[in-house]
């Protein structure tokens, strides 16, 4: 073994690099990130998740949610609208003017051309700026994800495969818990055709008593238990339904701006 010190040295340096890659650069990468302020605001971003949320997480975690479903709002870029906010004193030669420009889904620096112009003319314009992508588009969030989003979640669910939707911002898409009980305890009986599979386990169909439970599920008749029967959630699943509602990444950032519109923009309209 007279080579025996340079291969050991070989080993140490092939272990090494691949922990200085794997663990030591992300940790001094991200290991001490903390909250941010969100853009145009004093606001600091993120909340801790409240408690039952927190302890939803776990629950999501242990029932595989995320071997269907990602947390990873992804983004191709960025789009910027002009919007006309006063036409000013010479209002014809202003919308004279609009006439003529491309105003929405422009680059930035076309925005600020455009902006430049109508300003000059008189006029008052806002510009707002969206984020793009496929991911965008269907709804899934309002910009991309970034890592403050995880701050204070262990293990952070980012997933890998997307048979369902991404869930990274589905407390604002569907911010009814009843709707997530209802969809956890049977998927069909909200989503037509949906694929999800039920988790029933998280539920007790018991007896109705004297009086049926206040948070006894309101489920369509095909769904519904056999008469004198309700279907009550378990404390998990009330914690999951906790846990989706607190899944926001609606606040625009420096890393990842956007202009805030109204809150129903971009809801698709077929859910609460
Ligand atoms: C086998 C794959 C699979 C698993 C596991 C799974 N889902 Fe789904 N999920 C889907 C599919 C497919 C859809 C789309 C159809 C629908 O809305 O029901 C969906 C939809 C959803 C939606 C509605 C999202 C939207 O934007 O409409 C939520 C919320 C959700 N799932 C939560 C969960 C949770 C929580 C778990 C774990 C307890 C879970 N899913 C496990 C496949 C899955």
């Amino acid at each position: 073994m007279k080579n025996g010190f340079v291969i050991f040295l070989a080993a140490f340096a092939v272990l090494a690099s691949s922990w200085g890659a794997f663990v030591l650069a992300p940790q001094l990468q991200l290991g001490g990130a903390k909250q941010v302020t969100v853009l145009n605001s004093t606001d600091v971003y993120p909340a801790s998740r409240p408690g039952e949320a927190a302890q939803g997480l776990q629950i999501y975690r242990a029932n595989g949610c995320a071997a269907c479903h990602t947390e990873q709002v992804q983004q191709d870029g960025v789009a910027c609208d002009v919007v006309l906010s006063s036409a000013g004193k010479n209002p014809s030669v202003v919308s004279n003017l609009i006439s003529t420009l491309k105003l929405e889904g422009i680059t930035e620096e076309a925005a600020q051309a455009a902006a430049d112009q109508i300003t000059a003319a008189g006029g008052k314009v806002e510009t707002h700026i969206l984020a793009t992508g496929p991911d965008i588009a269907r709804g899934w969030g309002l910009r991309h994800s970034v890592a403050e989003d995880f701050l204070y979640d262990y293990p952070v669910q980012l997933g890998g495969l997307r048979i369902g939707p991404d869930l990274a911002d589905v407390g604002r898409r569907l911010p009814d818990a009843n709707w997530q009980l209802l969809h956890l305890y049977a998927p069909k009986s909200v989503v037509k055709g949906s694929l999800m599979p039920p988790f029933r386990y998280l539920f007790e169909t018991k007896k109705i008593g004297s009086t049926p439970s206040p948070d006894a599920l309101n489920l369509p008749k095909e769904f519904a238990p056999a008469a004198g029967y309700e279907v009550v959630p378990k404390p998990e699943a009330k914690h999951l339904a906790a846990y989706l509602l607190s899944l926001h990444a609606d606040v625009p950032l420096y890393d990842a701006p956007f202009t805030q519109l109204s809150a129903s923009t971009n809801a698709p309209a077929n859910k609460p």
